[in-house]
This record gives structure tokens, C-alpha cells and sequence, in this order.
């Protein structure tokens, strides 16, 4: 059941502080010095050159979001919608590594994808034991996030997002030969990633914005990096359980059109990764302000001059600025489910839409 909650989608994102929790337990250490994979010992992946991620809606968000840290580690990896990989696949190459991200596991147009691969191997990250994916695929890791009922894809995102940042880690190590410059901080940060989300699902201030922009006449969402791809799933998130419009756009892009957009009747939510390159996406917010468009910044204490620049910050704990991204999405699918639940939309089954695509 729905454990006291109104709608499954609420109590699944309730749950991902213990999801998270799984999906880091006896994987690393709050130390930050292990990368404990059951089936992916250290040197399993040396003679990796290149690693192509495979996935559709949600998941191929969390294939972008782990394509920014595999970049990040010195590994080259690309995230492709699967249906896009299936039909045109990659010429063959020695030492790809593809790795699908499936939820359920049966998403036809993934399969399509791992078996048009012309790829060495192929391994999925999924939250299903036994599905077909894990059959279709070389090897399978698993995220552990429990069962998912609602539509809205919501305690899988953060924990394949942590389970492929362990991989991503474990890849670097055999790739590189050695540990990523700030492993200790990253995998540390992993272990306190679940108290942080609870601290954000508890606090009122998504609400507070759900309620704040009811009458808008678009939705936009931006950031770069890792925050690129949070910028996407919110947006995904949002019009799939409000029926507004909204897009996600790259922090920069905007002035290459987007900009034409925005309005006073536009917010724009701004997703902060608390490292270097905030200061482009504040000059972004600015240009955006100086457009009458709302800004809503999804930020940690660690972005600063955040005042008098936004309208209103969503914000999260300190943490990483690789895994800030994680805490903001959760911020905004709370941002959805208030703005949904005062349209009356039907949450858990949004309309039009089914749990796996299998077709
Ligand atoms: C969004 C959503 C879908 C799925 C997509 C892939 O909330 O649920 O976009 O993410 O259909 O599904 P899986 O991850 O099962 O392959």
C-alpha cells in the first residue's frame, strides 16, 4: 500500500533516503577508500577505452548526469537515447563498454539498443532482478531502490545516480590506473548523500514554490554539467505529472534561442552544482532576470551571491559538487508532486502515460 501516504509517487520519494542508503551500504565506506562492487573486482574493467551509456527518459537523464562524472574521471563516455543507438549504432571499436540504465529492465527500445551494440561488452544497471535486460546484457549491477509503482520515475533516479557514480569511480581506478584526485571527498559524500535527502524531503519550501507559480505559462529549468542533466529530469517530471510546459535547457544555450521565451509569466529554475562553474550560471540567471523572468535557484550554501540575484532559493545541504545535483532533483520532484497535487492531476497514473514502455 501506500504506507499512509497519498499517492505512491510521495512515498517514493519519501523513501530515498533508505533507497539511497542500499544502493551506497557495503560499497564504499564512510572513509572514502573503498569501491566495493559484488561481481566488479578492481582490474574489471582495464582495458576499457570508451564507455557508451544507453537509456530512455529518466534513466537516460541518469546516463547523462554519469556521463559528466566518467568525463570528469579522464574516461570518455557518451549517453545516447536508446532509441537513437538502435538505429544508428556506433561502428565497432575495441574496448567500448556499453551500459544500459533501465528502471524496470524491459524497456523495448534499450533492448533494441544492447543488441544493436557493437560493443566488447555490455553490462546493465538496473533496479530488477531477473528482468530482461539483466538476460540481454553481459553482466548486471543493481541499484537496489525497492519497488517503484508510480509513473513518475522518482527513488530509482537518485539511486542509479549513486550506483553509477561507485561505477564510474570503479571504472577510473582500472581506466587510469589510479583513484580520482578527489575520490576520498566524492565517496565520503556518497555515505552522507541519504540524511542530506531526508533533511530535503522534510522541509516545506518546495511547497512553498509549487504554490507560488500556479498560473505560469511555461516551466523552464537549466543548469550545466551534472545540473544539466537534473535540469532535464525536473522538467520531465513536471510535465508529465502537471501537463504544463516545460523544457530543460543547458544553462548556456539559452541566449541561442530559448531566451526569446522568457517572460514574467515564465519562471526558470536554476540548478546550482556548488563548484567552478556557478558564476557562468549565475551571468545566466542575470540574463534572465534582466528578461522579467522568475528565477528559482536550487543551490548549497557553498553558491554564494545567490542574494538580491534569484527570486527564490530552493536549497539543499552542502555537499560534493558531483552529487549536489541529486539533492536538487529531489527539491524539484517535490516542486512537481505539490504543483501537480494542487491541479488535482492524477498523480501515480498521469495520463497517456505507462510504467515500462515494452512496445
Ligand atoms: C519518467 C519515466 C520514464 C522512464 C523511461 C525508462 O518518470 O518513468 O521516462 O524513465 O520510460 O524506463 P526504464 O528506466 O524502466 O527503462
Amino acid at each position: 500500500g501506500k504506507g499512509g501516504y497519498d499517492h505512491y509517487m510521495l512515498k517514493e520519494i519519501n523513501e530515498q533516503p533508505t533507497a539511497l542508503g542500499r544502493s551506497v551500504s557495503g560499497r564504499t565506506d564512510s572513509a572514502g577508500s573503498t569501491v566495493d562492487l559484488d561481481g566488479f573486482p578492481a582490474g574489471e574493467f582495464e582495458g576499457v577505452d570508451r564507455v557508451h551509456l544507453v537509456a530512455m527518459g529518466t534513466s537516460y537523464h541518469a546516463a547523462m548526469y554519469t556521463e559528466a562524472l566518467l568525463a570528469r574521471r579522464g574516461v570518455p563516455a557518451r549517453a545516447f537515447m536508446s532509441s537513437e543507438y538502435a538505429s544508428s549504432p556506433p561502428p565497432a571499436e575495441d574496448g567500448t563498454l556499453v551500459i544500459a540504465i533501465s528502471q524496470s529492465g524491459e524497456t523495448a527500445d534499450t533492448i533494441a539498443a544492447v543488441r544493436a551494440a557493437r560493443a566488447e561488452r555490455t553490462l546493465v544497471v538496473t533496479n530488477v532482478v531477473g528482468s530482461s535486460l539483466t538476460r540481454e546484457c553481459d553482466d548486471a549491477l543493481l541499484v537496489r531502490a525497492g519497488p517503484e509503482i508510480g509513473v513518475a520515475a522518482t527513488k530509482s533516479f537518485s539511486s542509479q545516480v549513486a550506483t553509477l557514480s561507485l561505477l564510474s569511480e570503479r571504472i577510473r581506478r582500472d581506466v587510469v590506473g589510479t583513484p580520482s584526485p578527489d575520490a576520498e571527498a566524492f565517496l565520503s559524500a556518497l555515505t552522507r548523500l541519504p540524511d542530506q535527502v531526508r533533511q530535503v524531503v522534510e522541509s516545506p519550501a518546495a511547497e512553498e514554490i509549487a504554490d507560488a507559480f500556479t498560473d505560469s505559462e511555461a516551466y523552464f529549468f537549466i543548469g550545466r554539467g551534472p545540473g544539466h542533466a537534473v535540469a532535464l529530469e525536473g522538467a520531465l517530471k513536471f510535465k508529465e505529472i502537471t501537463y504544463e510546459h516545460a523544457e530543460g535547457f543547458t544553462a548556456a544555450e539559452l541566449k541561442h534561442g530559448p531566451l526569446a521565451l522568457v517572460t514574467e509569466d515564465t519562471p526558470v529554475f536554476a540548478v546550482f552544482n556548488g563548484g567552478s562553474d556557478d558564476t557562468e550560471t549565475l551571468g545566466n540567471v542575470k540574463e534572465i532576470r534582466a528578461r522579467g523572468g522568475p528565477v528559482i535557484a536550487v543551490a548549497s550554501g557553498d553558491t554564494p551571491d545567490l542574494e538580491g540575484i534569484a527570486d527564490h532559493v530552493l536549497s539543499v545541504p552542502s555537499t560534493h559538487p558531483e552529487l549536489v545535483g541529486v539533492l536538487a532533483n529531489v527539491q524539484l520532484q517535490l516542486v512537481a508532486y505539490h504543483a501537480a497535487r494542487r491541479r488535482g492531476r492524477s498523480i501515480d497514473k498521469p495520463r497517456n502515460l505507462a510504467k515500462s514502455v515494452t512496445v
